[in-house]
């Protein structure tokens, strides 16, 4: 009874008239995958060799970054995260990275399942708070350039909506960490996608002991590149801050030296691995930025011991008054010849690669 007065007041009220019907929505934009309801449903697994084993990488990536964040929150003091600008809640917001690499991994591992890698054991290159942070923003960086690479090239696209619904976080994580650095937070305009091998090849040197069961990562590994005088990130006075106008790091023309390993080396977890390269002598640094790949001449070559310079590359995406390239945490490896590539076909530069990448710290 109340219902029904209710009901009529509000009908007197308000809705004395019937709505008017709503014209039609627009039609749906021809085109498109599986938008249809008779589109097959999503199916949230893998099916074919190249997805499982991109999700198995992106897997060992995820693990990695959980054990990172709560090592370097353990391993350091109170003290010693103040005197690099984190007090407590930026700590918390580093634990809570980690939680997400827990969703992270849960999601992945959902669906390769029941074939999902288990957490390994690491190694880790630095013993202060800023070598720390420095560390996760270069790992962060090539873990979301890693999954931006082959994210397009997937032959099963539900399961790359969700892949993409985590790096999105990743790619906040990687510019938290330049900002905990005290880095400019993000001097890219655009941020470069690289194929699973290159991804793998930066990756495998930290994995030390993998549980047995652990699918085998089919990816290639090239001989590792050193850049043995990286633009220095870390500055002792630098402290965590949103954004700080650093100058700059790095510059073109900037003499960068390389230093790299023969193929052939048993490396990564339990030395399962061997590096390998199918190209001829070095002659150029491929620089990877933004959206462009970018070769400069070798020079010094020297093959006995494997050394050799080359000059950081100028240019701007867009041309004058726009962003410059080389900028940010970015990529560079070394090739026997220089064809041209662009974003969605840089993997065709794989048979060039005579070692690396390395991450580059342009800025
Ligand atoms: C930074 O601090 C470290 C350790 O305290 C010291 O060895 C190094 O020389 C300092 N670097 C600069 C550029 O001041
Ligand atoms: C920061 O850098 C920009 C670009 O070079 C410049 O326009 C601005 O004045 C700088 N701000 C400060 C506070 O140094
Ligand atoms: C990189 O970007 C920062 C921030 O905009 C700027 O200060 C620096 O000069 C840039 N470096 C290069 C090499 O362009
Ligand atoms: C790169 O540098 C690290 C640290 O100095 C060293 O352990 C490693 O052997 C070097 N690798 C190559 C390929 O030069
Ligand atoms: C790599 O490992 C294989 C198999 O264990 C072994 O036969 C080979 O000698 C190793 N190579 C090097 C360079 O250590
Ligand atoms: C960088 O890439 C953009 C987009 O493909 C292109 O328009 C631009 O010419 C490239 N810049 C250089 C210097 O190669
Ligand atoms: C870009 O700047 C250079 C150097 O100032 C100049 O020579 C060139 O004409 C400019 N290009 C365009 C397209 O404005
Ligand atoms: C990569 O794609 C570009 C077009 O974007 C094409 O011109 C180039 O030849 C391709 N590279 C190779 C090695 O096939």
């Amino acid at each position: 009874m109340l219902r029904t007065l209710v009901a009529g007041f509000i009908a007197l009220h308000h809705f004395s008239d019937a709505a008017p019907p709503s014209p039609p929505p627009p039609p749906v934009p021809s085109g498109g995958v599986d938008v249809t309801p008779d589109s097959p449903p999503p199916v949230y697994h893998t099916m074919s060799d190249f997805d499982f084993q991109s999700f198995n990488l992106a897997l060992n990536q995820e693990y990695i970054e959980l054990d990172l964040f709560h090592y370097g929150l353990a391993k350091f003091s109170q003290q010693e995260f103040l005197d690099a600008g984190l007090g407590p809640e930026y700590q918390f917001l580093i634990e809570y990275m980690a939680d997400q690499e827990v969703g992270h991994a849960e999601m992945v591992s959902n669906i390769i399942y029941p074939y999902g890698a288990k957490p390994c054991q690491y190694q880790y290159p630095f013993d202060t708070v800023r070598g720390f942070l420095d560390f996760c923003q270069k790992l962060t960086r090539w873990g979301e350039s890693g999954v931006y690479g082959f994210l397009p090239h997937l032959d099963n696209r539900a399961p790359a909506e969700l892949l993409i619904n985590s790096i999105t976080t990743e790619a906040r994580q990687q510019m938290a960490f330049r900002q905990l650095e005290g880095l400019f937070p993000m001097a890219v305009w655009f941020v470069a996608g690289i194929p699973q091998a290159w991804a793998w090849t930066m990756l495998s040197p930290y994995l030390v002991h993998c549980p047995a069961e652990n699918p085998y990562i089919k990816w290639q590994i090239f001989p590792y590149l050193n850049v043995t005088n990286n633009p220095i990130a870390i500055r002792n006075d630098s402290k965590a801050a949103v954004s700080t106008n650093v100058s700059a790091i790095s510059y073109p023309g900037y003499e960068v030296n390389f230093q790299w390993d023969n193929p052939g080396m048993n490396v990564s977890y339990d030395l399962k691995y061997q590096t390998t390269s199918t190209a001829g002598p070095p002659k150029y640094a491929l620089w990877v930025s933004q959206l462009n790949a970018t070769y400069t001449p070798l020079y010094n070559i020297d093959t006995d011991n494997n050394y050799a310079s080359a000059k950081q590359p100028g240019g701007m995406v867009f041309g004058n008054n726009t962003a410059p390239i080389f900028n940010d945490t970015m990529f560079v490896a070394l090739t026997d010849d220089n064809p041209y590539v662009t974003p969605y076909n840089l993997s065709l530069v794989n048979p060039h690669i005579v070692a690396g990448p390395a991450i580059y710290q342009a800025g």
